[in-house]
């Protein structure tokens, strides 16, 4: 069982560093039991068993690695499961219109969910090496799969959700903005 990091580990704040690739034999290791993990926490049974959160995106430095590295795990509808392991992922492009949950967002790592809105590119292209594919992709996307790339890219930056949050109007509604 990985054990995770709450926010008020350093480790949460600190910028990663780059994988060598080709990817280690262990690195790969751990990113394939960070995917399981995720998938396993989507088991309500299981997660209960073990006292752990449902999860839809995992990055290393919440379990204590300073890797750009991170899973990502969830269902989008009955039969289509959205799946990566990704290695040094970086944006190449994106859109100017920004999107944002209407329910906030969650952290494995933050305990208790923090209201208001994190506003996010509503499109990017993102590239990557993808252990599931054994090779560099190209990945674009929108809406929520967008976000989720973007809060685990996030973790990478040291940066966590609620710094995105506006103190000030937790609520603010922003022009060219889509709720999700
Ligand atoms: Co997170």
């Amino acid at each position: 069982m990985l054990k995770i990091f709450d926010d008020k580990s350093k480790i949460l704040r600190e910028y990663c560093d780059e994988v060598p690739l080709p990817l280690s034999k262990k690195d790969e290791e751990v990113l394939l039991s960070m995917l399981h993990y995720l998938e396993k926490s989507q088991d309500d049974k299981y997660a209960e068993k073990h006292h752990i959160r449902s999860g839809v995106g995992l990055a290393a430095p919440q379990i204590g690695l300073k890797k750009r590295m991170y899973a990502i795990y969830y269902k989008k509808n009955e039969d289509e499961v959205i799946q990566y392991a990704l290695v040094n992922p970086k944006i190449l492009s994106n859109s100017t219109k920004m999107c944002a949950m209407k329910n906030g967002e969650g952290c494995l790592s933050v305990k208790e969910d923090k209201e208001g809105y994190v506003y996010r590119y509503y499109k990017i292209v993102l590239k990557a090496f993808d252990v599931l594919k054994n090779k560099e992709v190209q990945i674009t996307a929108y809406g929520y799969d967008a976000i989720v790339l973007q809060h685990e890219l996030d973790h990478l930056n040291g940066i966590l959700y609620y710094d995105r949050i506006n103190k000030q109007n937790p609520f603010e509604i922003r022009p060219n903005s889509e709720f999700i």
